[in-house]
């Protein structure tokens, strides 16, 4: 194998906050075992554009703290055909680029996967994304920021429907995937969680208002994954309205404001951890893996397994939302 000398670095997909992080671990972690660093702009697309820069150790102070990305990121439907991955190869060999680190999703990880399978190109990823559904991993940077975000605002939204007594949906991302709904459930003590991993066979709608949410209390909060199988918040709350208008429902979409903000610091420290793993990686001669951390270990996890979409939402935790909430 090629001996690497200068890597080349990009933030690709959804933002997440951390990702500052982890582009400073990763510059810096490079740069102290003595290699160059290229910072690719705009993530794939920025490497079919010939958007490449010299990154020096100074070039990542004083952004560990700030949510986004300062290396930009996109979703480029080029990087998806053989002649936009065949520029962007091109244009890392003009810039004498080694290897690659990427830091994003499950789009960003099938990307590289895709890529390395047509070009020898060694190339890492990091999980950078607030959805937390990539597998191999127990955690993805961002996820604990975007729930503690969630937190927050359940938090306010529980005054005015406890004033009002109110039933209110509140959606939240997650793409395909029920993390964010079913733990931002436990930590708000929201009433319930409508998440996509519950949908088989199962109206969970009618359940909750079959069990009676409303026991002990007038007023509910329910934490709702978008995605068409949950028909999320203004779905459920045009069910509400036709089904069951004894109650008085609203709608809260919290949106791209999870994704940002200043990272938590248990997102600082994944991130500058995971950073530092990747360099590790290529030193190693590693390849086509993601970092991943599985109890409280660094772990390598090949890309295809990382996009496999395997893992599995605890239901132990579907159960303690259901109990907590009686
Ligand atoms: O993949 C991260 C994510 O935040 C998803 O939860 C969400 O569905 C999607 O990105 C939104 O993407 P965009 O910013 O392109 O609207």
């Amino acid at each position: 194998m090629k001996k690497i000398k200068c890597i080349g670095l990009l933030t690709s997909g959804g933002d997440s906050p951390g990702m500052n992080a982890a582009i400073r671990a990763v510059v810096r972690a490079a740069i102290y075992n003595g290699w160059q660093v290229k910072g690719i702009m705009r993530g794939y697309k920025g490497l079919i554009r010939n958007e490449i820069e010299d990154f020096r150790s100074d070039s990542v102070s004083n952004i560990i703290q700030r949510g986004g990305t300062i290396l930009k990121s996109a979703r480029c439907d080029e990087f998806r055909t053989a002649e936009g991955r065949r520029t962007a190869y091109e244009n890392m060999q003009k810039a004498a680029i080694d290897a690659l680190v990427i830091i994003g999703g499950d789009g960003t990880i099938s990307g590289a996967r895709t890529f390395a399978e047509e070009f020898d190109v060694p190339i890492v990823g990091i999980p950078g994304t607030i959805d937390n559904d990539l597998s191999g991993t127990d955690l993805t940077i961002g996820y604990d920021t975007a729930l503690n975000t969630i937190v927050e605002a359940v938090d306010k939204l529980r005054d005015t429907a406890t004033s009002h007594e109110r039933l209110f949906f509140v959606e939240v991302m997650g793409h395909s995937a029920g993390y964010l709904a079913l733990n931002g459930a436990i930590a708000s003590g929201a009433e319930a969680a409508i998440i996509p991993e519950s949908t088989t066979g199962k109206d969970q709608l009618k359940e909750l208002i079959d069990n009676g949410f409303r026991k002990s209390k007038n007023s509910a909060i329910v934490l709702v994954a978008e995605n068409p199988e949950t028909g999320g918040a203004f779905g459920l709350a045009e069910r509400v309205k036709a089904e069951y208008p004894q109650y008085d429902a609203r709608v809260t979409i919290l949106g791209h404001l999870q994704r940002g903000g200043s990272p938590t610091a248990s997102d600082r420290i994944l991130a500058s951890r995971m950073g530092r793993a990747a360099i590790d990686a290529l030193i190693e001669g590693q390849r086509n893996v993601m970092i991943g951390i599985r109890n409280g270990d660094m772990v390598y996890v090949p890309f295809t397994q990382a996009i496999s979409r395997t893992k599995t939402i605890r239901q132990s935790n579907v159960e303690l939302v259901k109990i907590l909430s009686i």
